[in-house]
């Protein structure tokens, strides 16, 4: 149940699955048709760990980062087309936190359960009157166990990386830098795919009354124009 059982107005949509599923796109996509306010939760794990980078806090170390947190301030702003602008302590770090680095690094302080705790906290006072789409990893699990619809969004790791690299691409040319090869974005996909689903708090798994879609073979109009019925056929008069 939840600490806060106050009926909610509006829906929760929680999104989740593993990186590259696609889930931004779609919750993007949702929170438009349904006008509701998107929350990337990834991006509060990645301003986090940036701040840890900042302050050269060791990412193991589970007491000084808590230590961290009571200094920390993130502010997530949805956008009116897509993705979420991100405050870390008053400053925008809306780029920053996609590179290699914090990437890295959020994998590494959210496997912390207490970390994890602190963030769901702050998950659920953003999604406590409902008319949102929130994507993670945890949200049909542990945010928002009571979400009004849940839907688990995978695709096979290679199909993943493949649309990962071919965004690092795109960026890399509008900054005239270069990025990481499809075998490093693989690589390093499968490894915080593993530390995602290993972690003993709160590990990425399916909701059990969560709709799976496979989005390795749709394309994005496919995998919108399905999730978008399932909504419909979910919240009565949406
Ligand atoms: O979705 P993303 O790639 O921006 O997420 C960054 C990291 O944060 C990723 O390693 C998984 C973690 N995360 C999490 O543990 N729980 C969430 N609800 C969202 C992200």
């Amino acid at each position: 149940m939840m600490a806060d059982s106050k009926p909610r107005l509006r829906p929760v949509i929680a999104i989740d699955g593993p990186a590259g599923a696609g889930k931004s796109t779609l919750a993007a996509y949702l929170a438009r048709r349904f006008g509701f306010l998107n929350l990337e939760t990834g991006a509060m794990y990645r301003a986090f760990a940036l701040k840890a980078l900042q302050n050269s806090a060791p990412l193991d170390d589970e007491a000084e980062l808590m230590e961290l947190a009571g200094s920390t301030r993130i502010v997530l702003q949805p956008q009116q087309r897509e993705g979420n602008r991100v405050l870390l302590d008053g400053t925008d770090v809306t780029r920053r936190i996609r590179d290699k680095d914090v990437a890295e690094a959020a994998s590494r302080v959210s496997v912390h359960g207490r970390v994890r705790a602190w963030m769901v906290g702050l998950q659920r006072a953003l999604g406590a009157e409902g008319g949102v789409v929130m994507e993670g990893r945890d949200i049909g699990t542990k945010v928002f166990p009571d979400a009004e619809v849940k839907i688990f969004l995978d695709a096979e790791d290679v199909v993943r990386s493949q649309r990962r690299f071919f965004q690092n691409v795109a960026s890399a040319e509008a900054s005239a830098s270069v990025g990481p090869s499809q075998a490093e974005v693989l690589a390093g996909m499968r490894e915080r795919d593993a530390r995602d689903r290993e972690r003993a708090s709160s590990p990425l798994h399916p909701a059990r009354d969560a709709v799976h879609l496979d989005s390795s073979s749709l394309t994005l109009e496919e995998v919108c124009s399905q999730a978008e019925a399932l909504v419909r056929s979910k919240i009565a008069g949406g």
